[in-house]
């Protein structure tokens, strides 16, 4: 069966869906993004994506194209189209399609709506889960205002690249104190030596990632102790665990930090315990 995205009021063939050469995300990055885990043919934490979806908008100063309900239908019909039960749903928003000019478009342009879904095995992270996986460390070179879930992600793709030709899984971003900032596409955490689980504060440094919500909320249902502060580079390589999040990872053990085993170099038990969890306490619809 061909796959379907749904494109500016259309659902369309993969094969044949398009936007214009003049629109603004494929000319400037100018738009805005979410990824939303499927799994069991239901959407996992649509609520919070949306609400992210939406401060995003509002911080670029684009207009939502639809309205959240019509949002939530298009969702249902792309992940239904494609048949995906267990997967990925991801949505796109740029400022539309105008005459390329850096400053915003004058008179109405409609903003891009693009939405797909994927399927992805489950085993595959489930097996990397087991195992654990490595990252390493990169100076992180984002703009100022990595907390807005922009399309510009180069300085994301070369570091993640820089990574897999390390052999690495993911990698952790480091601010110029020395304190890691977050992954590539994941939020960072570690157990710290005392035992407390640690993730930096959502501030303006990070995404403020929807499964990192809904893991501090499975951390707390479980009674662990959580600190959001920054941690260093140095504290992580001594860390008793460490583990990274996202939609597509869950909660994903770290073994080696830039080729350091961290623990006892298996996926840790504070993190394969949130992992289990985290389905129990994420919405479902
Ligand atoms: N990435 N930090 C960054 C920089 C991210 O790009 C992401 C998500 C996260 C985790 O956010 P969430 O838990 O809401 O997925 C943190 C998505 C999955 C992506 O770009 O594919």
């Amino acid at each position: 069966m061909s796959r379907l995205a749904y494109v500016n009021g259309r659902y369309v063939r993969l094969a044949e869906a398009a936007v214009s050469i003049q629109d603004r995300a494929f000319q400037f990055g100018d738009g805005v993004y979410e990824v939303c885990q499927v799994r069991g043919g239901a959407l996992i934490d649509e609520t919070r994506h949306l609400a992210r979806l939406e401060a995003s908008l509002a911080a670029l100063r684009i207009a939502a194209p639809v309205g959240p309900a019509a949002l939530r239908r298009i969702l249902r019909e792309v992940v239904a189209r494609n048949r995906v039960a267990d997967g990925l749903a991801y949505i796109q928003i740029s400022r539309g399609v105008a005459r390329r000019d850096h400053g915003f478009p004058v008179g109405a342009v409609a903003p891009s709506l693009v939405v797909s879904a994927k399927s992805i095995d489950p085993r595959l992270g489930e097996a990397n889960a087991s195992r654990g996986v490595s990252v390493v460390s990169l100076p992180d070179e984002r703009w100022s205002q990595p907390h807005i879930k922009t399309l510009q992600l180069l300085p994301n793709v070369l570091a993640k690249q820089a990574a897999r030709e390390a052999g690495a899984y993911e990698a952790w971003l480091v601010d110029s104190g020395g304190f890691v900032t977050e992954g590539a596409s994941t939020n960072a955490w570690i157990v710290a030596e005392d035992g407390a689980l640690v993730t930096r504060p959502a501030d303006r440094a990070i995404l403020r990632g929807v499964t990192r919500s809904t893991l501090l909320d499975a951390a707390a249902r479980e009674g662990f102790s959580v600190q959001e502060r920054p941690f260093s580079l140095e504290e992580a390589y001594r860390a008793r665990e460490a583990f990274f999040s996202s939609a597509t990872t869950i909660a994903m053990p770290v073994v080696a930090i830039d080729g350091r085993r961290i623990g006892d170099g298996r996926p840790g038990p504070l993190t394969l315990a949130l992992r289990r969890k985290f389905h129990d306490v994420a919405e479902r619809s």
